[in-house]
């Protein structure tokens, strides 16, 4: 596996790859990786000539000052793991000043009312961050197609938005929530997890799937009412929110439509870790 650590030896290197032809599937992370990133890798293996990696953590797309410092890093970890997997061709480090050459600022965008849905009412600039970096990754990377996780429901959604409105020759492709045993959704935040706390968090899953059976049977307000009776309930847990919303828009739903899909998404605070979850409704 090679290893880039800064912009130009990295451009050149895709430009070589780009010029034999080779068809490139590409998952930016930001590190801290686990099982779910591979199964992304995996994915990538499947349907490319070469896979590659990013890890970095991107300052922007964190409006809180503590959620960046805290955030877990283990970059020879990580590379080892991606390098264990024997699929991933090369992993790219980039430094703050080759992605952001004039110091980590984001530029604002519009998708069209996606960025201010769920995440953006409780993340104000966090969607900005996460175009501004993916937007440049994607630049730099140039790949045919770039997977990203449906745990990140929403982001998934404005990135296929962003690479529509710059008319990037690239398929964005969601793969499914990779589940710890207990239906825990894998991320690294799940590291800042007591045993206790990650045991007790299965709940969010649990809950999910409730949702799925009360789907169509109860109304959504009845819904909502339950979900947070179980969340008063839960000690050291404090539900952020809970909405059920249309899969195109995001926008919140009382009301089931006939022709619409829809997906439930949950954030709660266990302790001071930020979980969040989603779970498409059939
Ligand atoms: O999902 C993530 O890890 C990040 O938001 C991403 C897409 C790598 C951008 O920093």
């Amino acid at each position: 596996m090679e290893i880039f650590r800064s912009k130009k030896p990295f451009t050149d290197y895709i430009e070589r790859q780009k010029e034999m032809g080779k068809r490139i599937g590409f998952a930016p992370t930001m590190g801290a990786l686990h099982q779910g990133h591979l199964s992304l890798y995996e994915i990538a293996n499947k349907e490319n000539d070469l896979v590659i990696s990013s890890i970095f953590v991107n300052p922007t797309q964190f409006n809180n000052a503590t959620d960046l410092e805290k955030y877990p890093r283990n970059t020879d970890r990580d590379i080892n793991l991606l390098d264990k997997t024997g699929i991933v061709d090369a992993v790219y480090l980039p430094e703050v000043a080759d992605l952001y050459p004039e110091g980590p600022k984001s530029k604002s965008f519009d998708f069209e009312g996606l960025e201010n849905e769920m995440e953006g009412k409780f993340r104000p600039g966090h969607f900005d961050g996460v175009g501004t970096v993916v937007e440049e990754l994607l630049l730099q990377v140039k790949p045919d197609n770039a997977y990203f996780g449906e745990k990140d429901f929403q982001q998934l959604a404005i990135i296929e938005k962003l690479v529509e409105q710059l008319k990037l020759p690239i398929k964005i492709h969601g793969v499914a929530i990779y589940r710890e045993e207990n239906g825990l959704a894998m991320s690294s935040r799940n590291e800042r997890l007591s045993s206790a706390q990650r045991d007790a968090a299965k709940v969010l899953h649990e809950t999910l799937l409730k949702v799925n059976d009360w789907f169509r049977i109860i109304t959504i307000p009845e819904i909502n009412t339950r979900v947070k009776d179980i969340f008063d309930d839960q000690r050291g847990m404090v539900l952020e929110y809970f909405e059920i919303a249309d899969e195109q828009t995001l926008k919140e739903t009382d009301f089931f439509y006939k022709d619409k899909n829809y997906r439930a998404f949950i954030v709660v605070n266990v302790g001071d870790v930020r979980l969040i979850d989603n779970l498409h409704l059939d």
